[in-house]
């Protein structure tokens, strides 16, 4: 037998100061869909989440809510584990950066190798912050002296600050991307970060003040300062496998095989992240799959801009199937996709309960009644057209591939006229094809795989249909 692949996913870690929205599901669903392929295939596949907590926003928020940091983040770090159970999320492992026995050794030993190669150096330093982001700009970056990425003002920050030598790593980080050691995808985040890697980068302050996040990961030796949540938050991909407390484990699954990201977030990932495990003398993961954003109206889903969709809207109304299925085939992994509810109740109408959900009650009926007993399924039957699509990570191609068949398949019933035959072979393979059908919609659609391929293997019509039509 040939032995298990080990096959390593992470995706980013959100910040636990507000509920999750759209945007963050799209995320998670993109990773969801790797993994569950990746385990389809056999392979030792780890997926990691979790979230990013050592940040000054929790410490607002919290306050706001008038909560101890303690209990509010156990109320929202709930909210997140059932949207992904909702949503059917399969992850491995949810780590806190608040966890003091499984993140705190792997960051504080993360920060330890920093300094003993010679990378971390105190400097004064002031700069304009933007607390969204949890960055500073340059005079450069700022457009009309508000944050490029939020569009809100930026504090000045005066501060006495550890800085670690990012510049250093410059020409290594460009040599390993321009030689696909560290792959990223699509080519047009590839050239964006070559490109910023060409004009050089800056060392960064990697601690803030103590104070400013008290709940914060210490400097080691240096109680008046915490870690810089980037720096904390980044390590979490390694101390989530065992990073400082479980080597075995740690080599088992590091380098990554995938890291997913939003494209708002490429230079944390294709620049610091990179410095980091060079500076620390660790590999690079192998590759970084940096998705578009979602749009709403026009404009990006965030919550500060006001126009984010609640998932729960639609996983209420709708099913958290069809929230994966849009995902999946309806929103470009590699452009912006813009997407409103509107769109998605046509997509449901559509594709979900017209396209998929109709075709399993025509071929089921036909079976049911034509058929004395259950055809006999091939268990191995995934389209290499579909495997090959999945193993580029193109899950808009995978979905496609799906729904071509579905529109053979209904071709195919509308040519032979099966209701009017009773031809029992021809039902028979009609039966089969759906089952194949079953079988692809595993990592995209996992309630409905299994739905169909029950169907097919007890010979039964369904008893509602799989998805009903939304006409309000
Ligand atoms: N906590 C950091 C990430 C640390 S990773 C070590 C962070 N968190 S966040 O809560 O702001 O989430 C940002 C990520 O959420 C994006 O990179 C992306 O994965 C996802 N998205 C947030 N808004 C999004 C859209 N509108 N569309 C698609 N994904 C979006 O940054």
């Amino acid at each position: 037998m040939s032995e298990k692949k080990s096959f390593y996913i992470t995706s980013t870690i959100f910040y636990p100061n507000a509920n999750l929205h759209m945007g963050h599901v799209y995320t998670m669903t993109v990773c969801d869909i790797i993994s569950r392929y990746q385990k389809l295939m056999g392979n030792d596949t780890y997926f990691l989440t979790g979230s990013d907590e050592n940040t000054a926003k929790i410490v607002k928020a919290a306050k706001e809510k008038g909560q101890d940091i303690e209990t509010f983040l156990k109320e929202i770090t709930s909210g997140f584990k059932k949207l992904y159970s909702d949503l059917n999320i399969s992850y491995d492992e949810f780590i806190q950066t608040t966890d003091k026995e499984k993140h705190w050794p792997g960051a504080i030993k993360m920060w330890n190798s920093l300094v003993e190669s010679g990378d971390i150096y105190k400097s004064k330093y002031t700069g304009l912050y933007c607390p969204q982001c949890e960055a500073f700009y340059t005079e450069k970056e700022v457009v009309d002296g508000k944050c490029p990425m939020h569009n809100i003002p930026l504090d000045r920050l005066e501060e006495e600050n550890y800085f670690f030598k990012l510049s250093k790593y410059t020409d290594e980080i460009k040599k390993r991307i321009e030689s696909n050691e560290l792959e990223i995808l699509p080519n047009t985040r590839r050239n964006e970060i070559l490109a910023q890697l060409g004009r050089g980068l800056e060392d960064i302050s990697f601690s803030r003040p103590a104070h400013t996040v008290p709940h914060g990961i210490q400097v080691p030796n240096d109680p008046s300062q915490v870690m810089y949540v980037w720096c904390d938050a980044l390590t979490s991909y390694i101390s989530g496998i065992g990073y400082g407390r479980d080597e075995e484990s740690l080599k088992k699954y590091w380098p990554a095989d995938i890291q997913v990201i939003g494209k708002d977030i490429l230079r944390f990932h294709a620049a610091i992240w990179p410095a980091m495990l060079l500076s620390a003398g660790l590999p690079l993961p192998k590759r970084l799959l940096v998705h578009g954003l979602i749009t709403s109206g026009g404009q990006k889903m965030s919550k500060s801009i006001g126009n984010v969709i609640d998932p729960y809207e639609l996983i209420n109304t709708y099913g958290a199937e069809a929230v994966r299925y849009f995902i999946a085939r309806k929103i470009s992994l590699f452009e912006d996709g813009d997407m409103t509810v509107e769109t998605f109740k046509k997509a449901y109408n559509g594709d979900l309960a017209n396209g998929l959900g109709n075709l399993v009650s025509r071929i089921m009926t036909l079976a049911e009644s034509n058929l004395s007993e259950p055809v006999t399924v091939p268990e191995k039957s995934i389209p290499d057209e579909f495997k090959n699509a999945l193993d580029k990570f193109d899950i808009n191609q995978a979905a496609n591939i799906v729904w071509e068949k579905i529109a053979e398949l209904d071709k195919e019933i509308q040519e032979k006229k099966p209701w009017a035959t009773k031809d029992k072979e021809v039902i028979a393979d009609l039966t089969v094809k759906l089952y194949t059908i079953a079988r692809m919609l595993n990592p995209i659609m996992p309630e409905t795989n299994a739905k169909i391929k029950a169907l097919v293997k007890a010979n039964k019509k369904p008893a509602e249909p799989l998805f009903l039509r939304k006409d309000a």
